[in-house]
Parts: structure tokens; sequence; C-alpha cells
């Protein structure tokens, strides 16, 4: 199978790269700086963005392999002044800032083939000051600052804009450009290999040794245990803990998983978390007693069938909000199978799903066979419905959310626009409001709904419910759930808000 190597040097974009070559239908590889294998299979090198400038004393800089290699190469933003840096060129420092929206003109060459617009992504203080001997400048920004080069064997690109960001309207044609016509790549790489070659990594590090599963019931979490099933047979162990701040509709997922053949043990230690979150309001103080009390829960279970990994469904957008995927990445939350990790945890991590998007998770799982209504439910974070009771967490309010959330997402599946959301839920919050019912004064519990559409959750926008449907969810949660007196619909984007409220 044909591949491109990416040399990370730590941009925020650099998954979102290897997916859309993978999008291409060729396999990308991600590698750090220091120690990139090649391979007969390597048909291009890709250097991808960092936040360092090429005088920083930490910034890596081009390893021998990479710089004595013959293969098409493409450097972007740092990876561009890098090579210029290292090829004989010259970067100045910070005097040009360009961030954000960016006008180039490109001159016609085999990697502009099929560009049209002009609008790209650029994020950068360096700058390339001059070329290094035989190259040529293939593209100017507006404000005349070198936005793409190449030498003049063609062989070697640079482009100081991100073309791997939507912003960049024609980026993914250079991306194509590059990988299809410049590199040869053939288009060979399928989900079914991936999961066959995850399927062998899994072999390879977890050996003999026994796995314990975190099932939740979520796609991920089932699509890395179907996964590693494959990979591992009966030394998969799979254990459910019930936090008590489930849906109803997770309570059942024992029971679907045997159905894929999968037996689950069920841990019921909702008294032992309700116990740790007493008088917890902060956030991120919940997020990481969940995490910690999740993790010592599983850890008993493993020493009782003697596991040594812990197989999580991690995903990318996870690791990246965690700020787990870079040093400087900025932190947002703490996502519990990430970020709420304790540090002295005596097992070690089988996490497949890492550097996978939400829709690619979908389309491995449906390669894996499994049924659509499980691939098809909308994420739910592992901190479950915590996050979602603003202020203190007991299983008095808890109750209440649980039935909230079940009227919620019924009407939403039988009316058919469950499946036109990406994520729909409610959230309990801690202020009561005056009301009146039955010609009296009633003092009830707020509830919000929130529905998002979103692509793999980085971003979202609040969904376009219709009216009728609202007024209908919210006068049957009124009526059944006597304790709850006012319903109201987040109307908030993310960016600004979360997805999550907490
Ligand atoms: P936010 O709130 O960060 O959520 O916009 C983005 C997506 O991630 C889910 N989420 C989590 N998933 N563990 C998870 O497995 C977590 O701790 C967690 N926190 C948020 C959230 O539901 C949304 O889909």
């Amino acid at each position: 199978m044909d591949e491109i190597l990416i040399v990370d040097y730590g941009s925020q974009y650099t998954r979102l790269l290897a997916r859309r070559i993978r999008e291409i239908g060729v396999y990308s590889r991600v590698e750090s700086p220091k120690n990139p294998t090649l391979n007969e299979n390597t048909k291009g090198i890709i250097l991808s963005g960092g936040p360092l400038s090429v005088y920083s004393p930490s910034a890596l800089g081009l390893p021998k392999n990479i710089k004595d290699s013959s293969l098409p190469m493409l450097g972007i933003c740092y990876g561009m002044q890098l090579l210029v840096h290292e090829l004989g060129g010259e970067v100045r420092k910070g005097e040009t800032f360009e961030y954000g929206l960016t006008r180039v003109n490109f001159s016609s060459d085999p990697l502009f083939s099929g560009v049209k617009s002009p609008n790209t992504w650029m994020s950068h203080g360096d700058s390339v000051e001059k070329l290094p001997p035989n190259f040529v400048k293939i593209a100017e920004s507006e404000m005349g600052v070198i936005a793409g080069i190449r030498s003049k064997d063609g062989k070697i690109y640079g482009l100081q804009f991100h073309p791997e960001v939507s912003q960049t309207v024609d980026g993914m044609k250079m991306i194509e450009n590059f990988v299809l016509n410049l590199c040869e790549a053939k288009q060979t790489w399928k989900m079914e290999d991936y999961a066959l070659l995850k399927i062998e990594e899994i072999k390879e590090k977890v050996g003999n040794s026994k796995v314990i599963a975190a099932v939740s019931g979520g796609v991920d979490s089932t699509v890395a245990t179907v996964l590693t099933a494959k990979a591992v047979g009966k030394n998969l162990k799979c254990v459910f803990v019930n936090h008590g701040l489930l849906r109803k509709e997770d309570e059942e997922v024992p029971n679907i998983l045997l159905q894929l053949g999968i037996e689950v043990k069920v841990v019921d230690a909702s008294k032992r978390f309700f116990e740790e979150l007493k008088g917890v309001t902060d956030p991120e103080k919940k997020r990481k007693i969940i995490g910690e009390t999740f993790i010592r829960v599983f850890e008993e279970e493993a020493k009782k069938i003697d596991a040594d990994f812990l197989l999580q469904g991690t995903i990318y957008s996870d690791v990246i909000e965690s700020a787990a995927a870079s040093d400087t990445s900025s932190k947002i939350k703490s996502h519990h199978n990430v970020g709420g990790l304790p540090k002295d945890m005596n097992l070690k991590l089988v996490e497949p799903l890492r550097e996978l998007f939400k829709d690619e998770v979908r389309e491995l799982g449906k390669v894996l066979q499994i049924p659509e209504r499980i691939l098809n439910r909308h994420p739910f974070p592992g901190p479950g419905l915590a996050i979602r009771i603003i202020g203190e967490v007991d299983p008095e309010r808890a109750e209440i959310l649980k039935k909230v959330d079940e009227i919620y997402t019924s009407i939403l599946k039988e009316s058919g626009e469950y499946d036109k959301i990406w994520q729909a839920f409610s959230v309990l919050l801690p202020i009561r409001s005056v009301g009146v019912k039955g010609d009296q004064r009633a003092y009830g519990y707020v509830v919000a709904l929130r529905a998002v559409d979103s692509f793999e959750g980085m971003t979202a926008s609040w969904h376009e419910m219709p009216n009728a449907l609202l007024r209908k969810i919210s006068s049957t949660i009124t009526d059944k759930v006597p304790s709850v007196g006012r319903v109201v619909y987040d109307v908030s984007d993310k960016p600004p808000a979360t997805i999550e409220w907490e």
C-alpha cells in the first residue's frame, strides 16, 4: 500500500492533514521528527507546520534520512521555513504576521493545477526572506510575503499557508495534486485495510496479555471493543461501569453488546461515584473525580482478571481538546478518557481510534459490521450526566435528568429529527423558576435542551429545530416530569460555547 509520510513538527492541524490524505484514498503515516522511517511504500514526505520558529533553541531540524531522500517533499508553514533554513535560504524572524484568511496570487504550477480561489488560511510570524539556491517562488500573499516555493527540479515544495484546513478553499486540490500527481501515490487505502493494520498493531502491542475494555455503549467504545476482540479474542474482558449518571438507553448496552457476541460484566459503582461527587460543583473537578474513580474501579476489576492493558475508545477530538495532541495547544476541558487520567495509573493504554475523527470511526464500525442503530447514536461523554447537571450532582437530580432526556430523545427519534442532528441532550440547571400549575404557584427546575449540527465535534452550530417539535418536547417534559417547570432551548454555537455545558 502506497503511503505518504507526515513528519509532525507539532501543528494542531497534523492529524487533519493525515485525514485529508486518507480522504483521497492514500494511507498516511504520522511520525515525530526525532526518528522518522522511510520504506519502499513511501511515495512522498510532508513536513507539517509547528508552533516554533526555526531560530528557537528547541526547534527540531530536518532528519538526515529525510534530507537525503529523493522523494517528493512538501513543507507546510514551519515545514517550508525549515526547508528554506536548511537548504541555504533565509527565514526572517516575525515582523510581518499573517493570521487567518489571506488572499494569495498563484503562479501556474503543477501543484496549483485546477486551483481557482485565492483564499488561504495563514498562521505565521516568521517568513521566507531569501529562497535557497535553485528554488523559485510560485505564490505570494497580498502583503507581498512569499507563500509558495518550488525547487527547480520540481521535487521539493513549500507552502506558507495551510492547504489542509477548509478555509483554504482549493487546499484539497493542492493536496491531491501533490499526493496523486507529484508523488504518484496509488489510491489503494481503504477502511478495511486500516482495520487490518490496527488489528495487527494491537496484537503486537498486547501479545498474550489480557486487556480490559471500558465499554460505555457509545460508538467509540463499541468500535474499539469489536476491533480489539478481533485482535486478542478471549483475552479481552469487557467491563461496563454504571456510575449512576447514564441515560436509560445506556443501561441497555450490555445486552446490545451480547448480541454482537461480546460478553460484558456490569459493575454498579453508582454509590461510590455519588459519594465522591458530593459537594463538588466545579466542572473540571467533577471531570477529574469521575475520570479517576473510573480508572480506580477498572484497576480493581483488572486485578481480578490479571489484566495489563486498558482499552479506551479515545478519538482524535478528545485528544486535541484535552491538549494532549501537542505541548502547545490550549486546554479547553479535560475529557475524562484523556486529561482526567491519574498519573499513577497501573494499566497501560490501548487506544486504537486515537487518530480517527468521529465520522471515520463510524465508517470503521460499518466495516466491522456493527449495526447502524449503534453507529448512529449521538456521542455521549464519559462523565455522563454529571456534566449535564450543573452544580452539585445527586441521585435525585440525576433521576430527573434521566427522565427528561428519555422524553427528549424518544420524541426526536419518533419524529425522524434524531438522525438529522449530530448530538442532542438536555441539561439540568441549578436554578428554579416560578410557574403556575392548576391555578397554583409552582417553583420548578429549569432544563435546557441542546441540539447541534457538527462534523466532528470540534465546531458546531445549534440545530434549527422545528417549532412544533420543540413545543411537543417542552410540554411532554413538563407534563411527565412534575419537578420541571420550565424548558429553554440553547441557541449557542461552538465557538464561542462548547457542545456540553461543562
Ligand atoms: P465539547 O463540550 O468539548 O464536546 O464541545 C465535544 C464533543 O466531545 C464530547 N465530550 C466528551 N467525550 N469524554 C468523552 O468521551 C469527555 O470527557 C467528553 N467531554 C465532551 C461531547 O459530548 C461532544 O460530543
